[in-house]
């Protein structure tokens, strides 16, 4: 499909006085860059060392043609790193084949997940979705990954993010296993705790749904691996982690018929729906074994990310974002019809109880919310303060367009944006030497549709007082999701 460069009218509507929407933002980068941020709003601290990586698609079209799906763009780093309270920018495309081949040719060649190869039939027949490595990125072990469910990692080298190739831990991850971009480091033991959904096996009915669970020691090795069969073939992203459990939910977004996606004739996203007669299950793995231990179930709905998850007693706690549709999805296949709204779930806190086998669910805040995060270093253990993007009604909600940060007593700080910038996943970096979990910056990476250019904003954590903003000298689209490590890798 081709459609005109949304950018390009912004123009027109500072002009006519219109708040410029968020669709610019989705606009190519085509160009790579490194370069000291030097337009600065404030002061960077000091005592803030590190690197912050982020993840998204970096373009939407190739040569004429726009992908069929916001998750089909290619993957392109981008790397804050901040030392001595200055800050160094670089973005990279992640050199995958599906990159290399279609920026030579300039057309689609790969299907994707929402994406068909134009040309007919045979373009499409027995044609696996490609892997855009695009939507997150870990520091872990001693790799630096672009992750995307769809497919194995890609191991980037962390200083100048150029690609080094796919990544299998030395052959641990398998020919058909896949990793989620959603992989978590367990607090105490620091492993690496990440899953894939998958296939695993054939019987009389076909293939056998399963979640392999892997598990990624601190030196970067990959030590165990496990399978839960599971009853359907579930769309699950994300999963939360505890002291001693992963919890998985199996909701109410299912994969229809495959075998028209297997044939070519319709693409994963076309085969997907929300099916409000299917209840949510909550599966409960037990750590040590990897085996399924429990099941719960509750209504119909589904969760695409999670917060923090930790045990009370009996309880197991999960925070994450609830929808109860997948609406969403027509907006993504689209993603520069301006009509389309990007919008986020509702923030609920579910409480399992293993011995009684109840569930409970409450909504913890009114605000429209995507992108749950906090301080990695509580990961299941009980946090104080949730961030998430969030979208308030202020005649520019087209996209995120507000923080917040959200106490355990459910005290909610909504810091909004102006009108016509546009926020994404805020991130918590810690101060150096931080030991308390709120200690450290609040990191979010803003596009202005006014400017067509995009900017970091840096918040103290605890107060969400303004330290900083650094503009860039372009834009960057619009992304999914980020990691932060203390450590810095310039050459
Ligand atoms: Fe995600």
């Amino acid at each position: 499909m081709t459609v005109p460069n949304t950018a390009a009218s912004t123009a027109a509507r500072r002009g006519a006085n219109e708040v410029p929407g968020c669709h610019g933002g989705l606009e190519n980068l085509d160009e790579e860059h490194a370069y000291w941020l030097d337009d600065i709003d404030g002061e960077v601290p000091r005592d803030l060392t590190g690197t912050f990586y982020r993840n998204g698609p970096g373009r939407q079209r190739i040569g004429q043609s726009q992908y069929g799906h916001w998750f089909d763009g290619d993957g392109m780093l981008c790397a804050f790193s901040f030392l001595d309270g200055r800050v160094h920018f670089r973005n990279r495309y992640v050199r995958t084949p599906k990159y290399v081949e279609e920026t030579a040719a300039q057309r689609v060649l790969y299907r994707g997940f929402g994406t068909q190869v134009p040309g007919g039939f045979w373009k499409n027949f027995l044609k696996m979705p490609a892997n855009p490595a695009n939507t997150s990125t870990v520091w872990h072990g001693g790799h630096l990954l672009a992750l995307n469910e769809g497919g194995k990692p890609w191991k980037l080298d962390p200083a100048d993010l150029s690609t080094i190739g796919e990544y299998t831990y030395d052959g641990g991850l398998q020919r058909a296993d896949v990793f989620s971009a959603h992989g978590k480091v367990h607090a105490a033991s620091g492993d690496y705790i990440n899953f894939g959904a998958g296939i695993g096996g054939f019987g009389l009915s076909g293939p056998k749904p399963c979640l392999t669970i892997y598990r990624i020691r601190p030196d970067g090795r990959l030590a165990e691996r496990k399978q839960v069969p599971i009853a359907t073939f579930p769309f699950c992203h994300d999963f939360a982690l505890t002291d001693r459990y992963a919890l998985f939910f199996i909701g109410s977004i299912v994969f229809g018929n495959m075998v028209p996606v297997i044939f070519g004739t319709r693409s994963i996203s076309d085969q997907i729906t929300f099916d409000p007669s299917i209840p949510m299950k909550v599966l409960v793995v037990d750590l040590k074994t990897l085996e399924l231990v429990k099941t719960f179930e509750t209504s119909p709905g589904a969760m695409i990310h999670f917060g923090n998850s930790w045990e009370e007693g009996d309880e197991i706690v999960i925070d994450g974002m609830f929808t109860d549709n997948f609406e969403a999805n027509q907006t993504l296949i689209d993603v520069f019809n301006p009509s389309g709204k990007f919008g986020g779930g509702s923030y609920m806190r579910y409480r399992l109880n293993r011995a009684t086998g109840a569930l409970s669910a409450e909504k913890v805040t009114a605000t429209e919310s995507e992108f749950p995060t906090f301080n990695s270093a509580w990961t299941g253990q009980r946090n104080e303060v949730t961030y998430t993007a969030c979208s308030v009604k202020n005649g520019a909600d087209s996209f995120f367009n507000a923080i917040q940060r959200i106490t355990q007593g459910g005290d909610a700080q909504v810091l909004e944006l102006p009108k016509g910038l546009y926020g994404s996943e805020p991130l918590f970096a810690p101060r150096a030497g931080a030991t308390e979990e709120g200690d450290g910056y609040v990191l979010e990476v803003v596009y202005d549709a006014w400017s067509h250019r995009s900017e970091l904003q840096i918040y103290r954590a605890a107060t969400m007082a303004h330290e900083a903003t650094l503009k860039l000298r372009h834009h960057i689209p619009h992304q999914f999701h980020g990691h932060f490590t203390p450590s810095v890798f310039m050459h």
